[in-house]
Parts: C-alpha cells; structure tokens; sequence
C-alpha cells in the first residue's frame, strides 16, 4: 500500500451490513436498507471505493456511489471525489482523527434533470467501532429541508 494512505488502511476490504440500515428525512416514509461496501487501492496513493445499496425487503437494487478517497500528504486531511447514480457528482472533505472520518460537501454537481428536491449539502461520518466494526451516518440538505439525518448503518469485515 502507498505509504501516503497507511492512516485509511482500516477501511480496506469489502464490508456488509449486519442488520438492515435505517434511512429517514422529514419529507420521506422511513425505510430500511442493506449495502455492501468495497474499498481498494492498486499501489498509488488513492483508495477506489464502490458502495451498493439495496431495498431491504424487495432486494431491488437503490443507490450506488463510486469515487476515489485522497488525502492531502503530510496532514490528516482527506477528500472523497464520489459519482452517485442519482445524477449527483461530488466532493466531499473533511478531517481524519483516529478511526473517524467527518466529510462535508466542498462542491457539488448534478445532471441538468437530476429529480427535485435537489440536495445542496452532505455530512458523512465513517468510524471504526472498538468492536471492529464500521458505522456510516449521512445527514443531508436540500432545498427545502436543512441539514438532517438520512442514513444510518452498521457494517462488518467480510473480507
Ligand atoms: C430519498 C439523497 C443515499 C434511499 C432521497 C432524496 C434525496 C436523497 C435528495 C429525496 C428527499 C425528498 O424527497 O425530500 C441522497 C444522497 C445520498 C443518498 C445525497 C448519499 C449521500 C441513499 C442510500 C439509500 C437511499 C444509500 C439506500 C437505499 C433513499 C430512498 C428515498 C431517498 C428510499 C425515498 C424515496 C425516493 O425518493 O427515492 N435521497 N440519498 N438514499 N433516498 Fe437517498
């Protein structure tokens, strides 16, 4: 592995679900998800990222998101450049601190008939748990609701 990246080295590997995430925002009926995240590198100083959400009851295949995490050398800073399948392409940034990652949204695109409400920022937290496993918390805004949480979700090492 790059030694630029030796402080993400924790998130390597592919990870699911234990129980079923949960997602919510004010204008949405609460629903229950199951994804599947993988994280790579091939020797440069990126990690690749691939994460799969699913319906937890139908199976159907929901949200995807694929990018390249970076971080800035000789700092704890770090940036998630991320594709979505909504249309949306952006950049998150933010602050390495032990086995925890807090992202913002630095900037943020979408295609021209991206479905409304459009979201206007994202707040990611990743942690690794003393129990060794992997938490993803996601609050959003959009255009008519502030910043609140979305999606909340447990994983497991499964390889
Ligand atoms: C709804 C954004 C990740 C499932 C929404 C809405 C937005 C959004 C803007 C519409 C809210 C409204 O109508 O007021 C995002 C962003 C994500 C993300 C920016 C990633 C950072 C996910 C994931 C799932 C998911 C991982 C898992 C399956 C849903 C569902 C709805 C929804 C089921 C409600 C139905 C629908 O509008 O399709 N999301 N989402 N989202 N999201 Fe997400």
């Amino acid at each position: 592995m790059n030694p630029g990246l030796l402080p993400l080295d924790w998130l390597l590997g592919t990870w699911e679900c234990d129980e079923p995430g949960e997602g919510c925002f004010p204008t949405i009926k609460p629903f229950r998800y199951t994804e599947t995240l993988h994280f790579s590198h091939v020797g440069q100083p990126v990690i690749n990222f691939m994460f799969n959400a699913f319906h937890a009851e139908s199976k159907k295949p929901l949200h995807r998101e694929c990018g390249f995490i970076r971080m800035q050398p000789g700092t704890n800073r770090v940036a998630f450049i991320i594709a979505q399948n909504s249309g949306l392409v952006e950049i998150e940034e933010g602050e390495l601190t032990g086995q925890q990652l807090n992202l913002q949204t630095q900037s943020l695109a979408r295609v021209s008939f991206a479905r409304e409400p459009h979201v206007q920022q994202i707040c990611r937290v990743f942690q690794l748990r003393p129990d060794g496993k992997l938490e993803q918390t996601v609050s959003m805004a959009t255009d008519n609701q502030p910043l609140v949480q979305h999606l909340h979700i447990i994983y497991r090492r499964a390889s």
